[in-house]
């Protein structure tokens, strides 16, 4: 049996959402509906994530600026803004910054913040699918059977991700990404929007692939490839 955290009705584990009240069932989620939680940035991208932490049932408390102290004690997008070591010390955040996922992480982690997973409702999760800790899945993505999402991933807005793939701690899937089944995505790694990194092949840690590419084969970490098919960048000379 297991406990819904949104709900808590008991059910058979194993059908990836509560029959009760449609809350996602994650084996080792931090996600629970009606905690309250902070937004990690002040920009765009983190009043797109309180959204979505909102439609998640997660009370937004606020923002949490790292960059630009004059925005502490602001409002904006309609959420009080403060600092990376508040007063009442931290709580749990989600992270609403584009960039280096890991650095972000790593000054929350500093300032005393907790990270919480976060599930858009309208995502598909199958079933023995695991979340870890901070990561964060997007309306309407869709997680294959078997999948593991590592701590502190990004899939975002209608990315597919096949069944058995692996997507590494702090790595990013963009909007409307597709990846085949068996694939694994390291750590670190960007896939910019729309790429389709095709069954079976392996993205290395930290590598960045363009949007719209086509990645046929494996990617080495720490390489950039981008074009259909996709292959490596080079710069021209002047
Ligand atoms: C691959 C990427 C990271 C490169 O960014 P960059 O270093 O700023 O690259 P530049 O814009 O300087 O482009 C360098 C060259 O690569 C080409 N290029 C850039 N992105 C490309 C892409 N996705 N596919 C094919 N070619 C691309 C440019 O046309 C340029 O070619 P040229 O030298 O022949 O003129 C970026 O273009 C990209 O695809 N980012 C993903 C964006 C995204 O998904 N954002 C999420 C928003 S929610």
């Amino acid at each position: 049996m297991e406990t819904c955290t949104a709900c808590g009705v008991e059910m058979v584990a194993g059908f990836g959402f509560c029959g009760a009240c449609g809350a996602p069932l994650l084996g080792n989620s931090q996600l629970s509906s009606g905690e309250v939680a902070f937004v990690a940035g002040s920009g765009s991208f983190a009043a797109e994530v309180a959204d979505w932490a909102g439609a998640a049932a997660l009370k937004v408390a606020g923002l949490v600026e790292m960059r630009d102290a004059s925005r502490i004690g602001s409002t904006r997008y309609g959420f009080p803004v403060v600092g990376l070591k508040p007063d009442a010390g931290g709580g749990q955040v989600v992270l609403g910054l584009g960039g280096d996922r890991r650095a972000s992480w790593d000054r929350l982690a500093a300032g005393g913040w907790n990270a919480l997973a976060l599930v858009h409702p309208s995502s598909s999760l199958a079933s023995d699918v695991n979340v870890g800790a901070g990561a964060t899945i997007g309306p309407r993505a869709v997680v294959g059977y078997g999948t593991e999402i590592a701590a502190q991933a990004i899939i975002s807005r209608g990315a597919l991700v096949g069944h058995h793939v692996r997507v590494g701690a702090y790595s990013t899937l963009n909007p409307g990404v597709n990846i085949g089944g068996n694939t694994t995505i390291g750590d670190d790694a960007f896939v910019g929007m729309g790429a389709t990194v095709l069954n079976g092949v392996t993205v290395g840690d930290r590598a960045v692939i363009g949007a719209g590419a086509l990645v046929l084969r494996d990617v080495e970490p720490g390489m950039r490839v981008q074009g259909v098919p996709a292959g490596p960048f080079e710069e021209r000379s002047p």
